[in-house]
């Protein structure tokens, strides 16, 4: 058991509601693992609170904090310093504080699709990859994505929010009809679900993954359930799958770093601790 003594260091997450969020499970693993003499805590936050809880953990010595939903465009506003990454989504999952009080914020949620998707040896350079959703989500994907200079094709539901998407990141890509996807499906590389089909308590979807190419690659960003209709149709077919479990646990490193400074690995023994705690 970690001691944590006067000198600790403190990180949260501030969500509304918090106590669904599997980070403290998550960070506080981290911090046993590595013996480190600090905690991390679960805020629940009402929005209208959000400014003053974030500038009272500045006060209170907080090294900083996550935030989840509905925190994410607020906590930008609430910022001093941000990187490029959450200047393209005008939206923050990472703030840490400088010792002078500065407010640096980022977001890691493409960060850490990308990390595991790499961790997976999927390579992304020059990989075409067709976006399922044009949400919050996808635009994280979307930026990662072409950051690391994947061909890139989106499609969604309502055609005009993956043009809106498109134009507002400023980045190239094509777009294809919802209507379209299935049967075009045999020119990509890579099939990343960013929309909430399949999602626990959600209505049943087919995905149907009838065109693909036997190389096809499928990843899905939603976690509950760990193996997701899509991921399910994927592996009946016998194509190579990577679960959303990775991008949580790959996104929250940055942060832990930033707070706790040691630079944490995801392994098969953290995976499981994590999943384990999603069937309860
Ligand atoms: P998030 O921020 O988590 O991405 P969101 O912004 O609500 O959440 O986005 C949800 C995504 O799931 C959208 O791409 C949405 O499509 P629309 O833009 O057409 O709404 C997609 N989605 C949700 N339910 C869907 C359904 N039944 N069929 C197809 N797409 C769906």
């Amino acid at each position: 058991m970690t001691i944590i003594t006067g000198r600790a260091k403190i990180a949260a997450v501030l969500g509304w509601p918090i106590q669904h969020s599997r980070s403290p499970l998550l960070h506080n693993f981290w911090l046993d693992r590595y013996q480190i003499d600090g905690a991390y805590i679960p805020l629940a936050v009402k929005p209208e609170d959000l400014r003053k809880v974030i500038q009272g953990m500045v006060a209170a010595g907080f090294k900083g904090c996550n935030v989840t939903i509905p925190h994410k465009e607020a906590a930008y506003l609430c910022c001093d310093r941000v990187d490029e990454a959450a200047k393209k989504m005008q939206s923050v999952n990472t703030l840490w504080f400088e010792p002078d009080g500065t407010i640096c914020g980022t977001s890691t949620d493409g960060l850490g699709f990308v990390a595991s998707l790499l961790d997976q040896e999927v390579s992304l350079k020059r990989c075409k990859v067709l976006i399922l959703g044009a949400g919050g989500a996808a635009r994280s994907v979307v930026t990662a994505l072409s950051d690391v200079g994947a061909v890139i094709t989106i499609t969604n539901r309502t055609s005009s929010k993956a043009k809106q998407l498109i134009n507002d990141l400023d980045i190239k890509a094509n777009q294809l009809n919802w209507e379209d996807w299935p049967n075009s499906l045999e020119q990509f590389d890579l099939l990343v679900n960013t929309t909430s089909l399949g999602m626990e308590g959600k209505e049943d979807f087919a995905f149907d993954l009838t065109y693909a190419h036997p190389k096809l690659v499928v990843t899905d960003i939603v976690y509950v359930p760990r193996v997701t209709p899509l991921l399910k149709a994927a592996q009946d077919k016998g194509l190579k799958t990577v679960e959303g479990l990775g991008m949580l646990l790959h996104q929250a490193r940055l942060g832990f770093e930033k707070w706790f400074g040691v630079n944490p690995t995801v392994d098969q023994e953290l995976t499981e601790y994590v999943a384990s705690s999603l069937r309860k």
